[in-house]
């Protein structure tokens, strides 16, 4: 890392943008939560564990987790045309396969948790922003997990290793790196890589983002425990 580098956005290249979350903000889903990060705005709801009468949709030994990520047609500078597309898609399966392991979803058998995740302003990282505020959403809904799984991307711009890059950021870089992981654990849940890093720059990038994602973890411990005490 070059000393004294500073990003466009006067950031060091192990800075987070300045994140806020809050659990609980609507009152008709069964746990909520909203988180910024920077320029991201997302909001995500949870409806369940619900019993599902289809057998074809359910599981005999658990829950099915169905998150579905969605951005709103003003979330960006180019109106985003609504509706599901196959990036919207794939970032849905891919959230849903970051949580599951998080979950006991063994004690719901036959039933659905469906989590809609929110971008109502979009800049570079919602994926990672996604799997933070639903961790905080299921959580919100008294559904027990082994921890709260948190994520970060990580990247190469200027031929430096960032953290949380922005989507200026991701437009000029080298390479992006999203990751999720179980702090608890150490287990990561996601990871995805866009561009090339060398097998030192991975390296040094992966322990970027875990110190990210223990720091987000810290996060949002605070905000449950600050909406239910003991903070
Ligand atoms: O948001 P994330 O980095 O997880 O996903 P991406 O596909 O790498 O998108 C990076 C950024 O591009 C988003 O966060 C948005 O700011 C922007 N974007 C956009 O402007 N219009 C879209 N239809 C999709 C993404």
């Amino acid at each position: 890392m070059t000393d004294g580098y500073k990003r466009d956005d006067g950031r060091t290249p192990n800075m987070l943008r300045e994140l806020k979350m809050n659990v609980g903000v609507l009152n008709n889903a069964d746990g909520s939560a909203y988180v910024e990060c920077g320029n991201n705005k997302i909001i995500v709801g949870v409806y369940g564990p619900r019993k599902l009468h289809s057998k074809k949709h359910s599981k005999i030994d658990g829950a099915v987790l169905r998150c579905k990520y969605n951005m709103a047609p003003f979330s960006v500078t180019e109106r985003k045309r609504p509706g599901t597309d196959r990036r919207s898609t794939e970032i849905s399966k891919l959230i849903s396969e970051a949580i599951t392991p998080a979950i006991f979803l063994e004690k719901y058998p036959r039933s659905s948790i469906d989590v809609s995740i929110e971008v109502l302003e979009a800049d570079g990282g919602t994926r990672c922003l996604g799997i933070v505020a639903t961790s905080l959403a299921l959580a919100d809904a008294e559904i027990p997990m082994r921890d709260l799984i948190s994520a970060c991307a990580v990247g190469k711009v200027d031929g430096e290793i960032v953290l949380d890059l922005s989507e200026a950021e991701d437009q000029k870089g080298e390479a992006d790196m999203p990751v999720a992981m179980m702090p608890r654990t150490n287990e990561i849940t996601l990871i995805q890589m866009d561009g090339h890093l060398t097998q030192n720059e991975f390296v040094e990038a992966l322990d970027l983002a875990y110190s990210g994602c223990n720091y987000i973890n810290k996060l949002q411990k605070e905000t449950i425990l600050k909406k239910y005490g003991g903070a």
